[in-house]
């Protein structure tokens, strides 16, 4: 399944994460690198192994959902980490996982994304999504899977609706392999931050990457509607119902404003 890593990416993956760039495991069509990630993670791979793909043929969403993942038009990675403490620390690590991949894409290329809670990728006053992120623990492992639109495709008409792409935010082509790249080393960053306790740090990133507008929003979830307030020192979203202040830890959350 796997095949040798396309020479540019290589050379990306060494000037973004330095002296010590992860080990890359690469497919040109793979089901899903979460998947892939947590077979090898199984198998006892070490921490900061990457699976990249250029197409998933049963890419996974949150939420049981389908991630649309056609060949070439976007980016397919999963990260593996491994600690307890990271294990402990689910919404900093899903969190932190949504700033490092914003701030790599305006890195990358001028484009700021901002984060709908927990960790989507939205752009503009409709927040149309140009990606998500799938963190999943197995055992003392933790897999974080990360899907970006890069260039226009056909996705299912639902995605297709609500969904963007970066060349066409931006109108022009980007340089897919050092944003790969640029997310690797910002996912590897934010990891260690959250193992060495540098939680506060993380959630604090997230409020100044959030989608602007996001405080103050009304929102509906699984057993109520409300006013987004704030995120929690453990990621949860504050939501105010009545006068009274309430977590919102997993699961859907419909920000009002978009219907
Ligand atoms: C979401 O629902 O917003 C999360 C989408 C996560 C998609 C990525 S693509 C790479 C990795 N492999 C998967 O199967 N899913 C994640």
């Amino acid at each position: 399944m796997f095949t040798a890593v396309p020479e540019g990416l290589a050379r990306a993956l060494t000037a973004a994460c330095g002296a010590t760039p992860p080990a890359v495991h690469y497919a040109e069509t793979i089901g899903s690198t979460n998947d892939a990630a947590a077979a090898l993670a199984e198998a006892g791979a070490p921490a900061g192994t990457v699976v990249v793909a250029d197409q998933q043929t049963a890419g996974r969403g949150r939420l049981g959902r389908s991630w649309s993942s056609p060949p070439g038009a976007g980016i397919y990675l999963s990260y593996l980490a491994r600690g307890a403490r990271l294990v402990a620390a689910p919404g900093p690590v899903t969190l932190g996982a949504g700033t490092a991949t914003a701030d790599a894409v305006r890195a990358a290329t001028g484009l700021t994304p901002g984060l709908k809670w927990p960790n989507d990728l939205v752009v503009g006053a409709a927040w149309r999504k140009l990606g998500g992120i799938l963190t999943e623990a197995h055992g003392e492992a933790v897999i974080v899977g990360v899907g970006l639109n890069v260039t226009p495709a056909a996705h299912p008409a639902d995605v297709q609706q609500r969904a963007t792409d970066l060349e066409s935010e931006l109108g022009r082509a980007i340089d897919r392999d050092a944003l790969t790249a640029a997310v690797v080393a910002g996912l590897r960053d934010v990891l260690a931050r959250v193992e060495a306790g540098r939680t506060a740090e993380v959630i604090e990133r997230w409020r100044a990457c959030a989608a602007p507008g996001w405080a103050g929003a009304a929102v509906r979830w699984a057993d109520g509607e409300g006013i987004a307030r704030d995120v929690d020192a453990d990621g949860a979203l504050i939501v105010e119902r009545e006068g009274r202040r309430e977590r919102v830890v997993a699961g859907e959350v419909a920000w009002r404003h978009l219907r």
